[in-house]
């Protein structure tokens, strides 16, 4: 069965609970823009594509369950509010942004259209959510295609491939099939893979929870590390362990190449070049953000304190899971300052390709990443 985070038909929105994976799988019902605000925020559904079509959506089906005005400018300005406020939910993900730049555009242009009514805006703003939904998918078919081409003529095959992912960046993370997560699934399916490695990815353990879910649903070879072991991992020269990239996701790609990704990703780059491997990005154009010079101009998203100093899991009797009982633990000393930033940006320079829907941009002869080039015209 295909793992679907997000669940649409026109007039019903339901999303699979990440906070509760991966012992349980609860689909919450999103109702309306408050709803997609709160569940991008709760985190209970996450990662840079699914949070921009979460949200497209969540007002999708509040404008389709709900009494609308006639008049087509009261409906595009009601749109524009509730975009407005759902891209307050997170910061540092460009897609949300993308999307209800380019959903405005949408209802903007058929608003102005003479003789145009409210149902009309309704309608070609749900299309247009709809149709995200959609290219995602096919986008990150082409992502991991692209990415494991790339990564097969760069290692060579002989034997199967071993890569290392961090965060999670698969279904869970976008509309299905995933980025970083999709190149794994591609060489899977291409019969290159011998392992993937997933960090656990603490604070949050997207990897050990999420990622770790996915491979083992998939039924693809995989091994969970800490974020802390894959210096020695990569020192490891069993035949498994022979690590030919390491493949991660971007939260917002700067236009010179710099990636905000999941906290944990800078040291993995550094790690990378220690070693001598590639390190590769995975994003749909929509994570790539022109407007955004370079790192420094990112805003880094900061999360509760909690989510470093306790863990939540199913009561554990020391023989079963009781997963009717959820239980939260203290894991760290009371009264000790945290810093929980949930993302960090890893310079351009140690990043060896951007794969993309269109293909893999490497650097130029200057040494830098032409993004522009690569971009759709601005509609
Ligand atoms: O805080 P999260 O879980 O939303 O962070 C997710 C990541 O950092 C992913 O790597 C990124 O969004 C890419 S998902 C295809």
């Amino acid at each position: 069965m295909v793992l679907q985070a997000i669940r649409y038909q026109p007039g019903r929105l339901q999303i699979l609970d990440q906070l509760k994976l991966p012992h349980q799988e609860v689909y919450d019902e999103i109702r309306n823009a408050q709803d997609g605000w709160h569940a991008i925020k709760d985190m209970r559904t996450r990662g840079a594509p699914a949070i921009a079509i979460v949200a497209a959506l969540s007002l999708a089906v509040e404008l389709q369950n709900n009494a609308l005005s006639d008049r087509a400018e009261e409906v595009a300005a009601f749109i524009v509010e509730k975009l407005d406020y759902l891209v307050t939910s997170r910061p540092t993900a460009v897609n949300l942004a993308d999307a209800a730049r380019k959903l405005k555009q949408v209802v903007s242009a058929v608003s102005s259209v003479n003789g145009c009514g409210g149902a009309a805006v309704r309608q070609a703003y749900c299309d247009a959510a709809a149709r995200m939904l959609i290219d995602d998918v096919a986008d990150n078919e082409a992502i991991g295609r692209y990415g494991a081409e790339w990564i097969i003529k760069t290692a060579g095959n002989g034997g199967g491939l071993s890569v290392v992912t961090h965060c999670n960046t698969g279904s869970l993370a976008t509309a299905g099939y995933g980025t970083a997560l999709g190149v794994i699934r591609s060489l899977h399916a291409m019969g290159e893979l011998k392992r993937a490695f997933c960090t656990e990815t603490r604070p949050y353990n997207q990897g050990s929870r999420l990622t770790a879910f996915e491979l083992v649903h998939d039924k693809i070879p995989a091994t969970l590390v800490t974020d802390s072991m894959v210096s020695a991992l990569l020192r490891l020269k069993g035949p498994s362990e022979r690590i030919a990239a390491i493949v991660v996701g971007a939260d917002r790609v700067a236009a010179n190449g710099d990636t905000a990704n999941k906290i944990g990703t800078y040291q993995l780059a550094i790690v990378a070049k220690a070693h001598g491997l590639s390190f590769l990005v995975a994003a749909p154009r929509t994570t790539i953000d022109l407007q955004t010079k370079s790192g420094a101009d990112i805003v880094i998203e900061e999360r509760a304190p909690q989510e470093m100093t306790r863990v939540k899991g199913p009561r554990f009797d020391g023989v079963d899971l009781d997963l009717s009982r959820t239980e939260t633990v203290s894991i760290a000393a009371t009264g000790i300052d945290v810093w929980n930033p949930a993302f960090d940006v890893t310079p351009a320079n140690l990043i060896d390709g951007i794969i993309t829907e269109v293909g893999v941009v490497e650097k130029n002869k200057n040494g830098m990443f032409d993004l522009a080039a690569i971009m759709p015209p601005q509609e």
